[in-house]
């Protein structure tokens, strides 16, 4: 466990809507910006046609000139992304070099894309499981960012190009999130759904943080935490559960930390606060005496939660199913909540937790998931560099 620790301490998707017509692209440049890595020139075969997703939640190309950006005829058309045409597993993920850049709505940025994280929405989605409420494939998958704007819808009030941003770019997790994702080379998000990125942390750091840290904090406030209670945080090593352990510790002012893990990762939980580490191959922790203010289940246990909280306490649940008094919610990506955490980031005092096995370049983005859909990820696994 000390090599996660000391690698973190940092505690640290044809295609509906072929064009009829190629269209060319120039390389990026930007002056105001810079960052290492963030273009290259698209390598696509000019006799292909760039792939075009549309959404009712994204722009069709017109929204052009809704921009008041000085720049946006320096941002190419069409740029690598991942992408899928049909639910299913991994084997779906396809690595594209001519998918159509997002057009930018009034209240939206273009960000050139410099890290992403992954999440388990990312591949339940993927799967088909949130088919109804899906915006539906072809569709660029990916929640989490960390880049630079490059563009500026008319109605955007503070960000500006070569702002370094981070954040979750989807407002509802599962009600029609975007087609365009993170995992490309550029992504079109809501100004709200954005903070500036702590000045501390690099662009893989950030990147691993938005939705997690976003789910952990907001489970904690609808539960009612506050300075003085005790919790129990049901897979304390996960990439919610690390950030539940440290924001509940310093940003709430926990009284006692308990979490579970397998018996390797106990040390982890130490590390991130935890006054506590059960190891649930050895113990079950609804047997043990000790009652808490709240339970965070981030495993889906919640028939098995409900027995350890204190008489009119809290159980949130993230996933699975739900038993009284428990309750389940989805988070929702809100600039304002990391706009609040980043003073807790840039003290130091809460950690990004980046999984040692990572960060995984674009070009393994499908090996990233299928080693996320182990369940046994530590923390977060990130992909970078993004060309
Ligand atoms: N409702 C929402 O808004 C929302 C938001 C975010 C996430 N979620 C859901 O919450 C779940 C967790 O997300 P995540 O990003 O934290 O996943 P994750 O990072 O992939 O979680 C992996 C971790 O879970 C731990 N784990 C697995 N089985 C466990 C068990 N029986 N007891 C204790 N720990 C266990 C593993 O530790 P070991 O290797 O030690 O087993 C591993 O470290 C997912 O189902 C996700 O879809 C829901």
């Amino acid at each position: 466990m000390d090599s996660i620790l000391s690698s973190t301490t940092t505690f640290h998707f044809r295609n509906p809507l072929l064009s009829p017509s190629f269209k060319t692209h120039s390389p990026f440049s930007h002056s105001k910006i810079s960052i290492k890595n963030r273009i290259k020139k698209s390598n696509t075969n000019s006799s292909q046609s760039p792939i075009r997703i549309y959404a009712s939640s994204q722009s069709a190309p017109s929204a052009e000139a809704t921009t008041n950006s000085s720049s946006s005829s320096s941002i190419p058309s069409v740029m690598k992304a991942w992408t899928y045409s049909d639910y299913g597993g991994v084997e779906v993920l396809k690595l594209e070099s001519n998918v159509e850049v997002p057009q930018v709505k009034e209240d939206q940025v273009l960000i050139k894309v410099v890290a992403a994280a992954l999440n388990p929405i990312d591949f339940k989605r993927r799967f088909g499981k949130f088919k109804a409420s899906d915006s539906p494939p072809p569709t660029v998958p990916g929640y989490d960012v960390a880049g630079v704007v490059v563009k500026v819808g008319s109605q955007v009030k503070d960000l500006k190009e070569g702002d370094e941003v981070y954040g979750d770019i989807n407002e509802k997790a599962l009600d029609g999130p975007k087609k365009f994702g993170s995992l490309a080379e550029y992504t079109a998000v809501e100004e709200k759904l954005l903070a500036l990125k702590p000045k501390n942390l690099d662009f893989v750091q950030a990147a691993s943080l938005p939705l997690a840290i976003e789910t952990a904090y907001e489970g904690l406030e609808k539960a009612g935490f506050s300075e003085g209670k005790s919790i129990l945080v049901l897979g304390g090593a996960g990439g919610v559960g690390s950030l539940v352990i440290q924001v509940a510790k310093h940003v709430f002012g926990a009284s006692k930390i308990a979490a579970t893990a397998s018996t390797a990762k106990l040390e982890f939980l130490k590390s991130l606060g935890a006054d506590l580490a059960i190891d649930y191959t050895k113990e079950n922790f609804e047997d043990l005496p000790e009652k808490y203010d709240v339970v965070y289940d981030s495993v889906g246990q919640g028939d098995r939660a409900v027995k350890a909280v204190k008489e009119g306490g809290s159980v949130v649940v993230l996933t699975g199913a739900v038993t009284p008094p428990g309750f389940r919610f989805v988070v929702t990506s809100n600039g304002e909540f990391l706009k609040k955490l980043n003073p807790y980031l840039e003290s130091g005092k809460v950690k990004p937790v980046i999984d040692p096995n990572g960060p995984f370049p674009f070009e393994k983005v499908n090996e990233a998931f299928s080693y996320l859909e182990t369940n046994r990820a530590t923390g977060k696994v990130v992909i970078y560099p993004i060309p």
